[in-house]
């Protein structure tokens, strides 16, 4: 089955190895567009990243700008991690391509619209735009097979104890989402963290082309976030969210009810999952499908390793 699909990103070093994913595997995914949000950096930088991302990788495929705020609060850029392009690193030329000049939310409800078939919908930063379109065209939901978010955490944190970054930065949008009655995988976390990519594993791309140096840069800052976290390997997040796509056999998942903490003093932002099952779930009617283990972490590891070859060898 070729999916079609929009990826709404905040590139992001591991947004940036997601949407290489995704356009290496053409066959199973047709990247309609790309909006933009902002969260790990600024909404013009997310913007100018996801083009110069496409123009690596010798595509043109619309990128619409999305809200450049979350909807109550400013944006709390994640520089410490990405540092200040959302995408340091990598040499950063001013890309050729352009916005669509539409904004994301008109481009998602037309592309919905016209598409003949279902349209997947991919969040790998906050949910501001993806929140605000199910508020405003709930309508589009039965257009909509599922929207498969790299957020949340089943038990832990990683901007909080108990709150993820993608999820903390607009709750009331994250809300929006879960209470809308879309079908929803959730990649939280924990999940993606089990499908870490060890730094010899990385040091190999810069033996590749164009696209697997291009990852190799991004890599080697990333990882120094990494390294300090005292991880033996780079955390890919956002590729998760991809990959289950692609891949739903090398998943575990278990349905649960997922509630949005809005109000908590220390809590805001924690996407509380219901894992009692039985009975209890039972009174959910539209339950997460929640991802809680990679199964085969080779496997999974090695989607990214056969991606980065496939472009290299179209560009070459
Ligand atoms: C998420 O936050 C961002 O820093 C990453 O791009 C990913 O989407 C992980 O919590
Ligand atoms: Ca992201």
């Amino acid at each position: 089955m070729r999916r079609n699909v929009i990826i709404d990103c905040d590139p992001g070093h591991d947004d940036a190895i997601a949407i290489i994913v995704a356009l290496a595997n053409s066959e199973k995914l047709n990247v309609l567009g790309i909006t933009t949000v902002a969260g790990n950096t600024t909404l013009d930088n997310a913007t100018k990243n996801a083009l110069r991302i496409l123009e690596i990788c010798g595509k043109d495929i619309p990128v619409s700008m999305g809200y450049s705020d979350p909807l109550l609060n400013k944006v709390q850029t994640a520089a410490f991690v990405h540092g200040e392009s959302g995408m340091d690193g990598p040499e950063l030329f001013e890309p050729q391509l352009k916005p669509t000049g539409k904004h994301a939310i008109e481009f998602l409800k037309e592309t919905i619209e016209n598409s003949l078939e279902k349209v997947t919908l991919i969040p790998l930063g906050p949910l501001t735009n993806i929140g605000v379109l199910l508020k405003t065209y709930p309508q589009l939901i039965e257009k909509i097979d599922v929207v498969s978010i790299m957020g949340g955490s089943i038990y832990g944190g990683n901007i909080l104890p108990k709150a993820e970054f993608n999820i903390y930065q607009d709750p009331e949008a994250a809300k929006m989402v879960f209470e809308s009655g879309v079908n929803i995988i959730m990649a939280p976390i924990e999940a993606c963290n089990e499908g870490g990519i060890y730094f010899d594993e990385s040091d190999k791309f810069v033996e590749g082309g164009k696209v697997s140096k291009f990852a190799y840069e991004l890599f080697q800052y990333y990882g120094q976030y990494c390294k300090k976290n005292g991880w033996p390997y780079t955390v890919i997040y956002d590729m998760t969210a991809v990959i289950c796509l692609l891949h739903p056999e090398y998943f575990e998942s278990e349905p649960m009810r997922v509630t949005i903490e809005t109000q908590g003093a220390s809590t805001r932002g924690m996407t509380v999952c219901d894992f009692r099952g039985g009975a209890h779930i039972g009174k959910c009617e539209d339950p997460v499908t929640v991802l809680t283990h990679i199964k085969d972490r080779d496997k999974f590891v090695q989607v990214l390793f056969d991606s980065l070859k496939a472009l290299d060898s179209q560009l070459s």
